[in-house]
């Protein structure tokens, strides 16, 4: 067989469809490789979301000019966001490349490196999928035959909203959403082979069903579908848009209960001119009436966002409405960036008085702000017992295990190797908090309807 080489950049939709490539790259004769050296094809899923993100790729693309060189036969290719922006533009910036395939175009991977072999030269494949019924087509070919204990299921593509500061639409281009039989199968499928929670995936995944399906299915119904799926004991979903978070996805909170207590949903800022810049469509005031709400359904709800300082004119008093609503809400994470300007967004031609000095000193203060809170947050875990769902080894000293409770914060912890298995649900007493990470020791094991409680090293079976 052949081998090929993957590498991704950027969020969980890349993760995803570097997953997808390699399952159709498999039926058509590769295996993956850890090996750059030894593949022959290389690919890289591209990120641009931020400069750093391309910036990254380029000085990657350079590393890779030598194997190139020493081997002609070697197949080259750039997928993903960078390559749909880029298009043709990167094989001037990259001369050796062989292959630039757009995120829209990750299903005919397979079709595009034959036509790289049949034609001896570059291909560039960025076009859309020009059928506008906004549904995405069903995939073709097979779902992994050994899913991890934590899985994503992609169920829309694409973003409609177009923030003035992103990439996101011109790179993926419009919301499609996945018809939920065909969603359903795919878990069912995942759940027999090993699945235990899935994460319903997309960039804006409450938007989901809207239109393009064959028969119309708002987000919060698919909640229910997948969560009655058996087989599935933890559900969660990413990335919402606060403007389509609706009553029925809070009371969803409310109905499921393996509904995983977390939410990340992004804010960007506490400033009511900055969020109509950005054309976020609500107001701050919307946004903490919406987490009051989810709170008072869900009081112990976990709440996380992403967040960006220094936005063209951003003033001091404005950056300090973002410290407000941050503490305001008390996120127990966030992602916080500077902004940065990108190519064919309407915000890189916005006026901006904003030093880099100043936008990188309110980035600091949010950090240290943000640090505060988690600690503050991860005290409540300590000496509690949480559910974790063991996603494999932990790779910290003296951890055995690791995964996530349903707070989604990552637990490493010691517990009875010859008993515990991934996909294994079991708690955990937390002993330590540090960062965004619990550690502690499982002294229950939960597995098919049993408990096994595992202290003292003498397994006792209840209930
Ligand atoms: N779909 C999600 C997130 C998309 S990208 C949403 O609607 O929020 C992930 C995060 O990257 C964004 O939430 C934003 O905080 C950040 N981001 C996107 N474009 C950026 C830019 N030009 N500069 C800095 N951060 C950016
Ligand atoms: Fe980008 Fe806004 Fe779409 Fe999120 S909702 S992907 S930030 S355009
Ligand atoms: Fe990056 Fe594209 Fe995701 S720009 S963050 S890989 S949608």
């Amino acid at each position: 067989m052949k081998q090929v080489y993957l590498d991704t950049f950027g969020c969980q939709m890349n993760v995803a469809d570097t997953d997808r490539m390699e399952l159709l790259l498999f039926h058509s004769g590769y295996v993956r490789t850890g090996q750059m050296g030894e593949a022959d094809l290389i690919l890289i899923n591209t990120c641009s979301i931020r400069e750093k993100a391309e910036q990254k790729i380029y000085s990657l693309a350079g590393n890779l000019k030598p194997l190139k060189m020493a081997n002609p036969d070697l197949i080259l290719g750039f997928t993903g966001c960078l390559a749909q922006q880029e298009g043709e533009r990167l094989l001037e910036k990259i001369p050796f490349v062989d292959l630039v395939l757009g995120p829209d175009g990750i299903e005919h991977i397979v079709q595009v490196v034959d036509e790289v072999k049949g034609k001896n030269g570059p291909v560039v494949r960025t076009e859309f999928d020009t059928e506008k019924n906004y549904s995405i087509p069903e995939f073709a070919g097979e779902t992994p035959l050994h899913p991890g204990p934590s899985t994503f299921v992609n169920i829309i593509k694409g973003c409609d909203k177009f923030c003035t500061f992103c990439v996101v639409p011109g790179t993926r281009g419009r919301e499609k959403s996945r018809e939920a039989l065909e969603i359903e199968r795919e878990v069912r499928l995942l759940v027999s082979r090993g699945a235990r929670e899935i994460i319903l995936l997309g960039q804006n995944v409450n938007a989901y069903g809207k239109r393009g399906l064959k028969q119309a299915v708002p987000f919060h119904e698919l909640l229910y579908r997948v969560a009655a799926i058996p087989g599935v004991e933890r559900l969660r979903f990413t990335t919402s848009h606060p403007k389509d978070f609706t009553k029925e996805c809070i009371a969803a909170y409310k109905d499921i209960d393996i509904l995983a207590n977390h939410l990340h949903l992004p804010v960007q800022s506490g400033n009511n001119r900055i969020l109509e810049e950005m054309r976020r469509t609500h107001t701050a005031e919307e946004y903490i009436s919406l987490i009051d709400e989810l709170k008072s359904a869900v009081p112990d709800v976990a709440l996380s966002t992403d967040i960006i300082v220094g936005y063209p004119g951003e003033s001091d008093s404005e950056f300090e409405d973002t410290l407000v609503l941050i503490e305001r809400v008390q996120f127990s994470s966030s992602y916080m960036f500077t902004y940065s300007p990108r190519p064919g967004t309407p915000a890189q031609d916005f006026p901006d008085s904003v030093p880099q000095s100043v936008k990188s000193e309110r980035l600091q203060r949010t950090i240290e702000l943000q640090n505060r809170l988690t600690r503050e947050q991860g005290q409540k875990f300590a000496g509690q017992e949480v559910d974790v769902l063991v996603e494999g080894r932990s790779s910290r000293p003296g951890a055995d295990f690791r995964g996530r409770n349903p707070h989604y914060w990552s637990v490493n912890f010691t517990g009875d190797q010859n008993r515990i298995r991934p996909g294994d649900m079991v708690k955990v007493r937390i002993e330590e908090v540090s960062g965004h990470a619990l550690r502690g020791k499982a002294v229950a094991l939960n597995r098919g309807g049993k408990r096994t409680l595992l202290e003292q090293g003498i397994p006792i079976t209840t209930g």
